[in-house]
């Protein structure tokens, strides 16, 4: 449902998305259903940005706009645009910080969102791309849009380029759904990024590539089996699994439970598991979570399409 509000205020919605999708680091994500944020965009009378409230957060987020990642591509619309009014935001928080959902990435994309509903014009695409952005290299110290994309598009995308925009949907299997489980523990993206080498070994960049080529074609082909077998990271996730307390055994198991592809989500420490229709994925998130509390890490478990909808405006 679409709703303006006498143009004077918009809520947007946006989705968690699931960043990375094991073989595209940086440039592959996909969006989840139901789980997202929600931010409340008020037209005010003088040109500037002002958080007015963040609920359902459970760590103190910058209250500084340029620093907030809802709210840094505003401020930065403001000045490009020499609007002559401002925005007054509410941030309501649904997906769990430092989990690798892409938090950071839904706050920003609802902000511009429901931002771009109060303008004469909305914004194009391309430019909701870059505006939301902003916000997640505030939060993370670095530009990705793996994240970002699917958040706006909604689905299985690829980020070929991020300056200009260039963005691609993916097709993926109606029959493949998939599992995140979220263990209760946090990792800072920062932390995350900071451990990844800055060169890849020629032999895994071989078979990270073949991997990426393999997925993307079995998606466009509807050819699970080959999803599957391309379903493995042999870049990032070696590098990262120590950050995640029992990582292996998760991974295992649900491998076990008959899961197609099993990584991290993100940055961690979320994991997601995709699965083909012969799969039940209660059965699949609880192996995972009883995984995780061999390692004493208690863990949430959401089932979902890989096909989520993309950012929208909502009723507040
Ligand atoms: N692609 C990013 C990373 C996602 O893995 O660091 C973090 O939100």
């Amino acid at each position: 449902m679409i709703i303006d509000i006498g143009l004077n205020q918009a809520t947007a919605f946006a989705p968690a998305t699931v960043g990375n999708v094991a073989v595209g680091f940086d440039i592959l994500g996909f969006a989840l259903d139901h789980i997202g944020d929600r931010v409340t965009v008020t037209r005010s009378a003088r040109p500037e940005v002002r958080i007015l409230a963040i609920n359902g957060a459970d760590v103190a987020l910058p209250e500084d706009p340029s620093k907030n990642t809802a709210t840094a591509g505003l401020v930065r619309l403001i000045a490009d645009r020499k609007l002559d009014f401002g925005f007054d935001v509410t941030i309501d928080k649904g997906i769990p910080l430092g989990s690798g959902m892409g938090g950071s990435a839904a706050s920003a994309v609802a902000a511009i969102v429901a931002a771009s509903a109060l303008l004469e014009e909305r914004l194009p695409l391309p430019d909701r791309f870059t505006y939301a952005l902003i916000g997640e290299a505030v939060a993370s110290g670095a530009a990705h849009g793996d994240n970002i994309a699917p958040c706006l598009l909604g689905g299985l995308t690829l980020v070929r380029s991020m300056d200009p925009p260039d963005v691609i949907r993916i097709p993926v299997p109606p029959a493949i759904n998939c599992v995140l489980v979220h263990p209760h523990m946090r990792i800072d993206t920062r932390t995350s990024r900071g451990v990844l080498a800055a060169h890849v070994e020629r032999a895994a960049f071989i078979e990270q590539t073949s991997n990426i080529a393999g997925f993307i074609a079995g998606c466009f082909t509807d050819d699970r089996d080959l999803i599957a077998r391309s379903l493995r990271d042999v870049v990032i996730e070696p590098q990262r699994a120590h950050l995640i307390p029992g990582f292996a055994a998760v991974q295992k198991a649900a491998f076990a439970a008959g899961a197609m592809g099993c990584s991290i989500s993100g940055a961690g420490p979320s994991l997601f598991a995709w699965h083909g229709p012969d799969i039940d994925p209660a059965e699949l998130s609880a192996a995972m979570v009883k995984a995780f509390a061999t390692v004493e890490l208690k863990a949430d478990a959401w089932h979902s399409s890989v096909n989520g909808l993309a950012a929208h405006l909502v009723e507040r």
